[in-house]
């Protein structure tokens, strides 16, 4: 258990699954997603999914993390040895290194936006500039891989290191820095001119919008965010000590998580509309937007590259801890040492990436073959970014309620005295609710 590292302090632990949870989901697919879902009856649903099911399926993943101290496939077997469930296990090894293969593509790009900013290509953009450079750097395949792969190794880099070192340190100073920014630019956004039509778009429901593809996204999404599904909770769970209270460690990553992706949206859509620009344009979406605000604002190229800078960071918490759960799982049921067990995921991750990092076409010579005008990136995104976390949560939500037991996971839940009030109602959620509604939404997706 040593060997396997602690984290050292509470707060450490909590900065370090806000830091998984906090990233690009908030910042990047949270906007894109919701101006593709038609905004605020988007925002209301997904307000749903995080308090109905990511909450319950949360302290459920932790609680099985803490109670086993394993990976995801380790702890399944040793809580029901001999049957199939550590297979929800593998899917979430699985999972986690195809997030991570795209995932670090779109952090690929906040470096290179960065450095973008910092070298002035933002300072005074004429009309459709801002959109014309994006099209241009996702279309450089060299580049793209290139930073796909810097990213991947620093990730590799920190993982190799270790639990406490590597993760812990990062977490402490990045998220308050962060958070300081996005209010600080909500602030301006909020004052520019036609803003308030962003605010109705954001804030005013449109019931008529409503779908079953909203609900699958919304869901989705709020998996994507906080992290869950494949097992990354669990794994940060298994190395916290008993003492600590995990149903406030569950409600701090949620309400931070959920904080900082409503401020990106106060940030992102009174700027869209009030530069008359549609909400629906996908990935690209905040890309496109953001420098256009920095180029408004005074001193706004020292800002934007500030900002671009905290967004790798807060992608690089994320990425550090979707590495961590192929690694623990070589680690813990391989006997692998740490070291290799990285840098052969981190080389798996960069070679599924490639495809995505290649998305923005380019590369003439390979416009011939027929798969290559798939759009990967939004491929892997919507199938292992939705619907495998998807899949992942309802066979958590079953497993802890079902085969492992509620009252067993409420013995971990307030092991040494923790009081959790409300028991009861986690216990109807992760029994009833959680399975129920994941399967409806994700069965109503072929009809
Ligand atoms: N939650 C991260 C984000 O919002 O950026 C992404 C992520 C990390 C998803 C870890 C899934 C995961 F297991």
């Amino acid at each position: 258990m040593a060997s396997r590292g602690k984290w050292g302090s509470r707060v450490g632990f909590i900065l370090a699954a806000a830091g998984s949870a906090v990233g690009l989901g908030n910042i990047w697919r949270f906007p894109y997603i919701t101006g593709k879902n038609g905004g605020a009856l988007f925002v209301l649903i997904y307000f749903g999914c995080v308090v109905v099911l990511g909450l319950p399926v949360l302290l459920a993943e932790l609680a099985v993390g803490r109670a086993t101290c394993k990976n995801p496939v380790g702890a399944f077997q040793a809580l029901r040895p001999g049957a199939k469930w550590h297979y929800t296990g593998y899917l979430g090894v699985v999972t986690a290194v195809m997030i991570l293969s795209f995932y670090s593509v779109i952090a690929g790009w906040t470096v290179g936006y960065c450095c973008k900013t910092i070298c002035g290509h933002f300072a005074a953009p004429g009309r459709g500039e801002v959109a014309a450079v994006f099209s241009a750097f996702i279309a450089s395949p060299w580049l793209q891989i290139a930073l796909l792969a810097f990213f991947i190794f620093l990730t590799v880099f920190i993982v190799s290191r270790g639990v406490a070192a590597g993760l812990e340190s990062f977490a402490r100073v990045l998220m308050p820095a962060l958070f300081l920014l996005l209010l600080l630019l909500m602030g301006y956004s909020l004052t520019l001119p036609g803003a308030q039509k962003g605010l109705a778009f954001y804030l005013m429901p449109d019931f008529s919008e409503i779908n079953g593809r909203v609900f699958l996204e919304a869901m989705g999404q709020a998996f994507f965010s906080l992290s869950l599904g494949m097992g990354t909770m669990l794994t940060y769970g298994s190395y916290l000590k008993k003492k600590e209270n995990l149903v406030t460690a569950a409600a701090w990553v949620a309400v931070l998580d959920t904080s900082i992706a409503v401020l990106a949206g106060f940030i992102i859509f009174p700027a869209l509309f009030s530069m008359n620009m549609a909400p629906d344009q996908g990935p690209g979406l905040v890309f496109a937007i953001l420098p256009e605000i920095f180029a408004k604002i005074p001193g706004g190229m020292m800002f934007g590259a500030f900002f671009f800078l905290l967004l790798a960071v807060a992608a690089l918490t994320s990425t550090i801890s979707l590495l961590e759960v192929p690694v623990a799982f070589l680690i813990d049921e391989r006997n692998w040492p740490r070291r290799r067990a990285s840098v052969l995921v981190g080389g798996a991750a960069l070679a599924f990436g490639i495809p995505s990092a290649l998305s923005g076409g380019g590369v003439k010579f390979l416009s011939r073959l027929p798969l290559v005008h798939v759009d990967f990136l939004s491929l892997w995104d919507k199938v292992w970014g939705n619907i495998s976390l998807s899949v992942g949560a309802l066979l958590i939500a079953i497993f802890v309620a079902h085969v492992w037991k509620t009252s067993r996971a409420l013995e971990e839940i307030t092991a040494e005295g923790v009081r959790f009030r409300l028991a009861r109602l986690w216990t109807i959620a992760i029994k009833y609710v959680c399975p129920l509604l994941i399967l409806v939404v994700l069965v109503s997706q072929f009809f």
